[in-house]
């Protein structure tokens, strides 16, 4: 029987990932994809607890849900997954029991059995919330969808850090890498099914140590190198980074594999050494800014891209200025900031002395300042390079048709181009650069120039 299943995803790209391989298990009972919740057999919200006022969305979500999304009035299965259901899974099944299912990030791959049940005791709100031995990896079936030139691969979950703001080690759980074997596995079925550029994906990433083969570990480094070797595949990038775990090898990586791109999402939150240390972050700002030094020795051209947190408790006036002077010393190609925000059952949501909501305002909105001309800076000075860019949308709009792809630096490049161009990697020229975007043309026979000619054209043009 076919029926119909709508997933809204906030949060990371692990949850966007997540989502996907919910659907692939849920294709077997006959689920297909549609756009909204008007015509859904089964809806299910798949969250994000990672900053404040997460758990009321939620609820005000439901809500709406509750009142009659169908057309036809008939009450779609409801299920709460991800990283809220995780972390306040019964206080969901207490406020809001008409709720089906609720589940966590690492049960996904038993939604057969939930559903099997919910179908059978309906009214009683299923919960499951554990960390099963078994890795739900094991258990998922096959990829279903069609992947698109960019696709998600998740290598490693969770997360051992503790960093004294998150609540991720909460509700993702200890850290876990999978073995080789599978990612790459994962990885050819994704590029037969029309991925050119993958992003592995992990909540430290970089901290990856699978299995791989005759018994070894493999470090993230040596998992890129054997991505790099499948035939088919033009980009590899990799995301979140902790700068503790960026390793030689990874470092190397950079200046040895054409197809790694040349940017990085490496957070350092904050430049005052007396805030990294009262979050538990492990390093000092001198050592991020060698870290950063290392990298761009490995490849001089790699952007780079931060979070921040303004406003920890007890950040003084001295210390934020401190970040502000991180920021100077490196220049961000892009960055994410945010206004510190208690999570429940953190270490810091107990600290002492809180600061001011106005001075957290106040405080991000001169880092934001300080971030948005650092991006409008390195979107100008991409203009009259020629880039390798990669189609994957198309934007039908006044200005004629459009195709949106990435440049190898991450940056949103919109072209005049005909959509026979998506999917494919392009050599564009950069003719105006915005503060969120930049401009291109497409340049007819033209081989792109300079640092971007190493990146990712050589498997589309050789030489
Ligand atoms: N308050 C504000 N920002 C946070 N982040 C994580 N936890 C919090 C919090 N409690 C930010 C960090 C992290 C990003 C994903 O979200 O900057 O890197
Ligand atoms: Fe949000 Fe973190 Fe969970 Fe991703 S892992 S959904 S960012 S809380």
């Amino acid at each position: 029987m076919k029926r119909k299943l709508f997933i809204k995803t906030w949060g990371c790209q692990m949850n966007v990932y997540d989502s996907g391989r919910m659907a692939d298990v849920l294709a077997p009972l006959g689920y297909e994809p549609t756009g909204g919740p008007e015509d859904a057999d089964m809806v299910i919200l798949n969250t994000c607890h990672i900053r404040e006022k997460a758990t009321e969305k939620v609820f005000s979500e439901l809500g709406r849900l509750r009142a009659g999304a169908r057309r036809d009035g008939r009450q779609p299965i409801i299920a709460v997954a991800g990283c809220v259901a995780q972390a306040e899974g019964e206080e969901i099944v207490r406020r809001a029991p008409f709720v089906d299912l609720v589940f966590g990030p690492q049960t996904y791959h038993r939604l057969p059995e939930m559903v099997a049940k919910a179908m059978r005791h309906a009214g009683q709100p299923i919960l499951d919330t554990a960390f099963p031995a078994e890795s739900k990896f094991d258990r998922l079936p096959e990829e279903t969808q069609s992947a698109g030139p960019t696709a998600y691969l998740s290598v490693q979950e969770g997360c051992d850090k503790f960093c004294t703001f998150c609540v991720v080690p909460y509700t993702r759980g200890a850290e876990f890498s999978r073995p080789a074997a599978q990612v790459l596995d994962e990885a050819r079925r994704l590029i037969d099914r029309g991925a050119r550029e993958i992003t592995l994906l992990g909540q430290n990433v970089n901290a990856y140590h699978g299995e791989g083969p005759h018994g070894a570990t493999w470090g993230l480094g040596r998992l890129i190198r054997a991505l790099a070797d499948l035939p088919g595949l033009t980009r590899i990038r990799y995301t979140t980074s902790h700068p503790r775990d960026m390793d030689e090898a990874l470092v190397r990586a950079h200046a040895d594999v054409p197809l790694l791109m040349p940017f990085l999402h490496l957070p350092v939150q904050s430049g005052s050494d007396r805030v990294l240390a009262a979050m538990n972050r492990g390093h000092r700002a001198a050592d991020y800014l060698r870290l950063v030094d290392r990298l761009r020795t490995a490849r001089p051209d790699i952007a780079l891209s931060s979070d921040f947190i303004v406003g920890f408790p007890g950040e003084t006036d001295a210390e934020f200025a401190q970040t502000l002077d991180l920021v100077d010393e490196v220049g961000f190609a892009q960055a994410y900031s945010f206004k510190y925000s208690p999570r429940p059952g953190t270490p810091a949501a107990m600290a002492e002395h809180p600061v001011a909501e106005p001075v957290k305002a106040e405080r991000l909105a001169v880092l934001q300042q300080r971030l948005n001309a650092q991006q409008r800076a390195f979107n100008h000075a991409s203009i009259g390079r020629v880039m390798p860019v990669l189609f994957d949308r198309r934007r039908d709009g006044p200005g004629g048709r459009q195709l949106l792809g990435r440049s190898p630096y991450m940056q949103v490049v919109h072209v005049p181009a005909a959509p026979a161009l998506l999917g494919r990697i392009v050599p564009v020229r950069v003719v105006a650069g915005g503060d969120n975007s930049v401009a291109g043309e497409l340049v007819a026979g033209q081989r792109p120039t300079g640092e971007a000619r190493s990146c990712d054209l050589a498997r589309e043009y050789p030489a």
